[in-house]
């Protein structure tokens, strides 16, 4: 989603507000600018594309002042133009703002009533408008953005100059994520710790509804009733140094391949190795209490989900529901007594997500969240955090999120499963003995990566693809479609194995590749006869097994190709069949030349619905 900078400082701010965007620009890179008070008022810089672009227009034009904002952007209202990229305003004041401004239409007919005309088409706009036309009334700026504040409806964050105020950097967070960093002769604003983290590691997480203003000195803040209030300051963990690709072409790829170091970190943090034992970190959920587990998220996050349904009914046999975030809001779901659920998102503040983990809190759940990032709001609104350690994932495809998400579900699960009696201390040993083993099979996995790149030549011109998988290699199937679809634009779609021949069938014939997705397990039979089923109307299939899944399966004469894997605990399988799921698109993606890290119209933090 956008993503928002802001400065007040002893010093030149424009290098800095680069700085914190070039780290924001994973949320959203439609366009990008930003505004300093100079001499003169309220200056403005804004480009459309990535961020280099605005770069390169700062050193025809250059900008400088001490007091300024700075914003990245994923087009909500409006495309993506010059116009409608932030800040907006004028030379009397500047705005940037992340989420949506619910009932800007409505406002802006009125501001329209009155004479004001617009440049944008953003909901944007009109918080400037209102500004504009609260300061002409002689509102002080303190004022003006109290009075604006209050007529606004919806989800957002905002930072706001105003020419009339050097040195004062306004704030508000009402449903977006909003933190404020101290530094040394400097405050600060971000939507997040990441992009602060070169100039700072003090931070101050505002809350709901929370509103700051902000001078060198430090910051004021006040709460929704206008009430002062001292906010906590923390020590932010995010790393200072910008993420970089290694000696990898991509984010994806370096996110890819260093998933056998990070997952075995994930796993450390629920595994006690030497016992061969799962401890989940205290004060989580009773899962012996519970007699219904709720499970949510959105995209790939949702497909985490759908895997550890089975682990958590197969292990725990605990009843699982399972619904997309979006879906899950609107639903009047009947939690009743001793029900849990549990939230799954990388970023912690996708806004389905968190507007669903809120639903289920307020009618008496207990809520668990499965983050990546352990400051986020779901973090800090659940009752209990189950970190996923995957570090920063800076590629908008979601891959190494995925596997350190399942393998923080199947330790929830097997923990689950231990704590209702329905896991022997064997059954536990084995699983965690198969968990403790991924990483080292997805090393061995990612030895092969030339093949798979082979193997993606077949795909790369196709116009659909599918992928079929049971069990808890369906989910995979799922995510295997989502990869591709979205860093190759290539259609593609997932399919349980056995609900083929209930229509999707007609779709095949040879000009459609056909992914299955066949570890060694109780399905391994039924998916290679719908495999056998699917060749013999003429379909091309790419089959990914082990290599005793390879003998067994035969006609390798008429497949495209296989990818052969190690053997690997059956239950687990998704989390080893994830790498070449992810690698397949990469290279496909790689080999039609599209924005890889980047893909159009996506934006890595979703933080509207
Ligand atoms: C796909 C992808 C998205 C995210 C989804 C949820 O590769 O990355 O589908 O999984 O937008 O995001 P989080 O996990 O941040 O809630």
């Amino acid at each position: 989603m956008c993503g928002i900078v802001g400065f007040v400082s002893d010093r030149d701010v424009s290098h800095r507000l680069i700085e914190g965007l070039r780290r924001l620009e994973y949320r959203g890179y439609d366009s990008a600018g930003i505004a300093a008070l100079t001499g003169g008022g309220v200056e403005r810089r804004r480009a459309v594309g990535k961020l280099v672009n605005l770069e390169t227009k700062l050193d025809e034009e250059p900008l400088s002042g001490t007091t300024g904002i700075g914003h990245t952007r994923w087009a909500t209202h409006g495309r993506p133009t010059e116009d409608n990229a932030h800040p907006h305003g004028s030379r009397k004041v500047a705005v940037v703002h992340n989420g949506i401004i619910e009932n800007f239409r409505s406002l802006r007919d009125r501001l329209a009533g009155t004479g004001v005309s617009f440049e944008s088409e953003t909901d944007t706009e009109v918080v400037a408008r209102l500004l504009e036309e609260a300061l002409g009334e002689g509102s002080s700026p303190s004022s003006a953005f109290e009075h604006t504040l209050a007529q606004l409806e919806g989800a957002f964050a905002l930072g706001v100059v105003f020419a009339d105020e050097p040195g004062h950097l306004y704030c508000a967070r009402q449903g977006s994520p909003l933190v404020l960093g101290h530094g040394d002769g400097e405050m600060m604003i971000g939507s997040d710790a990441i992009a602060l983290a070169p100039f700072t590691r003090r931070i101050t997480y505002l809350e709901e509804g929370d509103r700051a203003i902000l001078t060198t000195k430090g910051a004021s803040v006040f709460d929704q009733t206008g009430a002062e209030v001292q906010r906590t300051e923390s020590l932010s963990d995010a790393s200072a140094a910008l993420v970089g690709k290694g000696n990898h072409r991509h984010f994806m790829a370096k996110e890819i391949a260093e998933q056998p170091e990070i997952l075995s970190h994930a796993i450390a943090t629920y595994v006690r190795p030497a016992d061969e034992i799962v401890e989940l970190p205290a004060s989580t959920i009773d899962f012996a209490s519970i007699d219904r587990l709720t499970i949510s998220g959105c995209g790939t996050a949702y497909l985490a989900g759908l895997v550890a349904r089975y682990w958590f009914e197969s292990w725990a046999k605990l009843p699982v529901e399972i619904d997309i975030a979006s879906e899950l809001r609107y639903r009047d779901v009947p939690y009743g007594d001793n029900a849990a659920a549990l939230f799954i998102s990388q970023s912690g503040e996708t806004a389905d997500t968190l507007a669903a983990l809120r639903d289920a809190k307020a009618a008496g759940a207990v809520v668990g969240a499965v983050v990546n990032v352990t400051e986020s709001s779901m973090a800090r609104e659940a009752d209990g955090i189950f970190p996923i350690k995957a570090g920063p994932e800076i590629g908008v495809a979601s891959t190494k999120a995925f596997t350190c998400q399942l393998a923080t579900l199947a330790s929830i699960a097997i923990a689950a499963g231990k704590a209702r009696g329905t896991l022997t201390p064997t059954e536990e040993k084995r699983l965690v003995r198969g968990l403790l083993s991924i990483p080292r099979l997805m090393a061995d996995v990612l030895v092969h990566d030339e093949r798979i790149e082979e193997l993606s030549h077949h795909l790369q011109p196709a116009r659909d693809v599918l992928y079929l998988g049971r069990g808890v290699s369906f989910p995979l199937a799922l995510e295997g479609a989502l990869k591709l679809k979205e860093i190759s634009y290539i259609h593609a779609e997932g399919y349980a194995a056995g609900e083929l021949k209930h229509g999707p069938i007609a779709l095949i014939d040879e000009h459609v590749p056909v992914v299955v997705i066949a570890p060694l397990d109780k399905h391994f039979d039924k998916t290679v006869s719908n495999m056998h089923e699917v060749i013999a109307r003429g379909a091309k299939c790419l089959l990914l097994t082990s290599e005793e899944g390879a003998a067994r399966a035969g006609y390798e004469e008429d497949l495209l190709g296989s990818f052969i894997l190690p053997e690997v605990e059956p239950d687990l399988a998704p989390l080893l069949y994830a790498v070449p799921i992810q690698l397949l698109a990469y290279h496909t993606a790689v080999l039609k030349g599209t924005d890889v890290d980047q893909p159009r119209n996506l934006a890595k933090s979703v933080t509207v619905e």
